[in-house]
C-alpha cells in the first residue's frame, strides 16, 4: 500500500503516519524527519536544508526529489511506504508519478487531514519532538511520561526551531500557497480522501482505518 499524507503543517501527519506504518508494517519515510536528522548530524544536506526550514520556507526540489526517489527504491518498501511531507510541491508530485510509472506503480492514497488554520497555531506551541528518535508528543493532548524525556528513546524532547509562532504563520502561507494545490492534483487521480483532523488523535486514526482497510 503506497499512501501519501497531505495536511498543513501540524495538522498531525506524523502522528497518523507513524501509526499507519506500525498497523500496515510499511515504512514511514517523512521528508521532514530526514533534514531533521542531517541538521543534527551535521551534513552538507542539512546544513542547506536548515536555512530554509528555520525561515519557514520550502527546501528546494532539486534537494529533495532525488532523497525520496532513492528512499522508495529501498527493499523495505516492496510493499509500501507512507510519504509524510512529500510531496509539497506540483514539481515533487510529477516527479513521484514519473518515478512510480519507470516500475509501472502508482500511488494508491493521498489522505488529507484537514484541520483549519486557527488550531494550527495552538498545536505548535504545545509540540514537543524528539530529534534522536523522532517521537512527537504535545504538552496536553500527548504528553510524555516523564517531563521533557522520550518515552521511546529516554532523550531530551524539545520544541522544533521552526515551531516559533511567526515562523509557523509563514509555513502556514506557504502550505496554502504551494502545498494546497496538490489536493486537487490528487482528487483528479481519484485517490483523494479527506478526515477530519480536529478529533482526538484516535478518532482520526479510526477514520484512516476506515479507508484503508483493515
Ligand atoms: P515537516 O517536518 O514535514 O513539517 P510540517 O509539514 O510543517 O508538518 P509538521 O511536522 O509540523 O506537522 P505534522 O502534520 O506532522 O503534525 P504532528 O503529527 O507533528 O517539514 C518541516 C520543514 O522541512 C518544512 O517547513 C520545509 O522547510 C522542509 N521540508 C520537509 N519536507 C519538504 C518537502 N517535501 N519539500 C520541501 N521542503 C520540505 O502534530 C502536530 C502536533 O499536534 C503534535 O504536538 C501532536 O502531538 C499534536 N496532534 C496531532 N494530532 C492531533 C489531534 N488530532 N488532536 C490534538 N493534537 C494533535
Ligand atoms: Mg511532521
Ligand atoms: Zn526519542
Amino acid at each position: 500500500m503506497k499512501i501519501i499524507m497531505l495536511g498543513a503543517p501540524g495538522a498531525g501527519k506524523g502522528t497518523q503516519a507513524k501509526q499507519i506504518a506500525a498497523k500496515y508494517q510499511i515504512p514511514h519515510i517523512s521528508t521532514g524527519d530526514i533534514f531533521r536528522a542531517n541538521i543534527k548530524n551535521g551534513t552538507e544536506l542539512g546544513k542547506k536544508a536548515k536555512t530554509y526550514m528555520d525561515q519557514g520556507a520550502l527546501v528546494p526540489d532539486e534537494l529533495t526529489c532525488d532523497l525520496v526517489m532513492d528512499r522508495i527504491q529501498q527493499d523495505d518498501c516492496k510493499n509500501g511506504f507512507v510519504l509524510d511531507g512529500f510531496p509539497r510541491t506540483i514539481p515533487q508530485a510529477q516527479a513521484l508519478d514519473a518515478a512510480l510509472k519507470k516500475i509501472s506503480q502508482t500511488m494508491d492514497f493521498a489522505i488529507d487531514v484537514d484541520v483549519p488554520d486557527e488550531n494550527i497555531v495552538n498545536r505548535m506551541g504545545g509540540r514537543r519532538a524528539c530529534l534522536n528518535c523522532g517521537a512527537t508528543y504535545h504538552i496536553e493532548f500527548n504528553p510524555t511520561k516523564t517531563e521533557g524525556k522520550c518515552d521511546v528513546c529516554g532523550n531530551e524532547t524539545v520544541l522544533r526551531d521552526d515551531d516559533k509562532p511567526e515562523t509557523v504563520q509563514k509555513r502556514l502561507s506557504v502550505y496554502h500557497e504551494q502545498t494546497q494545490p496538490l489536493i486537487d492534483y490528487y482528487k483528479n487521480q481519484g485517490i483523494l480522501k479527506s478526515v477530519d483532523g480536529t478529533k482526538p488523535m484516535d478518532d482520526v486514526f479510526t477514520d484512516i482505518v476506515a479507508i484503508l482497510g483493515e
